[in-house]
């Protein structure tokens, strides 16, 4: 039996020699100590052994066994170890490799220069308001000095979504619907511009569209007159188009102002000189204004013999297309990456 065991040892550790991964190792475990294996059939010939010589066989069957199984756990260590390198290794990562091309989103044009617009009048003390796309008729036009038959009402053919209400429900035409929304619920003083969308019955070429973006100011206060407003829109558009940028206005018709003006400013691009944008004019158009018609401040309530206000109103989408001298208003909307990445 001392042969035999010594061969199964002797075996065992020549074959540990060449063993080099752990199901091999396995293998050999199995072979050695598993239920049928080499060891246990030893150990099961006990019974055949003389009673007084067992122990002596159980203690070098248990030698065996110990000598057999520190080899196999050292072996194990070592293949753990080895395979612990190998996993390392094949996990291992480059840093040094270029990354994968992340692609991200930017600001829309117009979003970049609503934003610009909004910081502006927030930094002189302006609140931003909120008001409906879908209005009554009554805050499109009526409150705002623009009765059912007036000529200007044709200026702004809207979409009719119902006519079954005292007031017609409509899209708005105009963010000039928010000032008597505030005014109605707000006392004077009153600043606040709203940035928002307005419809009009159009059709789409390069310089219309049914759907464009106005921001809508509004002063309201003791004492407020026509150079508070020359001299905000001056600060405006300096901030806007740089330092050197002036403003003038030319008298116009607004229903719910009263005197109504069209602000221009000098042109960025050639510094007044004259050029491709401003037609040669040096000048270009950014906006209507005026001193708030007495009518609208009494339709809202507010008593006109002690306040006064000024408001404008401004189209985004073309403040954002003189800025980055876009020639199609539809281009910024037509969800090509190509032209939106440039903005980034
Ligand atoms: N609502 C006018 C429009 O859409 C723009 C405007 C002009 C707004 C004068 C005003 C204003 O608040 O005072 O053409």
């Amino acid at each position: 039996m001392q042969q035999t065991l010594k061969a199964i040892v002797d075996n065992c550790i020549k074959e540990l020699g060449t063993c080099n991964d752990l199901s091999a190792l396995n293998t050999i475990k199995v072979k050695v100590l598993g239920k049928n294996g080499e060891l246990t059939q030893v150990l099961r010939g006990m019974k055949d052994i003389a009673p007084d010589e067992r122990p002596k066989a159980g203690k070098l069957i248990n030698e065996a066994r110990e000598q057999i199984e520190k080899e196999i756990d050292q072996k194990e260590n070592v293949l753990n170890e080895l395979e612990l390198q190998k996993r390392l290794e094949n996990e291992r990562v480059d840093i040094t490799l270029p990354s994968a091309k992340v692609s991200h989103g930017a600001l829309h044009p117009q979003t970049i220069v609503r934003n610009k617009i909004i910081d502006i009048f927030t930094s002189m003390g302006y609140s931003v308001e909120d008001g409906p796309e879908i209005e009554t008729e009554y805050y499109n036009f009526e409150a705002l000095n623009i009765p059912d038959d007036h000529p200007s009402k044709d200026m702004q053919d809207t979409f009719f979504i119902t006519d079954s209400m005292r007031y017609n429900i409509i899209l708005r035409s105009q963010t000039s619907n928010t000032q008597i929304r505030v005014m109605e619920k707000t006392k004077p003083p009153i600043k606040m511009i709203n940035p928002g969308r307005v419809y009009r019955c159009d059709d789409i070429d390069a310089t219309h569209s049914p759907m464009f973006h106005q921001i809508e100011g509004l002063v309201v206060d003791k004492g407020i007159n026509m150079s508070d407003l020359n001299g905000t829109l001056g600060a405006f558009v300096k901030e806007l188009f740089g330092s050197k940028a002036r403003t003038r206005l030319r008298p116009s018709f607004f229903p719910f102002t009263e005197p109504s003006v069209e602000a221009d400013a000098t042109c960025p691009f050639c510094d007044n000189k004259g050029c491709r944008v401003c037609k040669g004019t040096g000048w270009i158009e950014i906006l209507g204004a005026g001193m708030v018609n007495p009518k609208v401040l009494t339709n809202c309530g507010i008593d006109s013999d002690v306040f006064t206000g000024f408001a404008f109103g401004m189209g985004v989408d073309r403040i954002t297309n003189i800025f980055y001298g876009i020639t199609d208003c539809r281009i910024p909307f037509e969800n090509d990456i190509r032209f939106l990445k440039q903005f980034r």
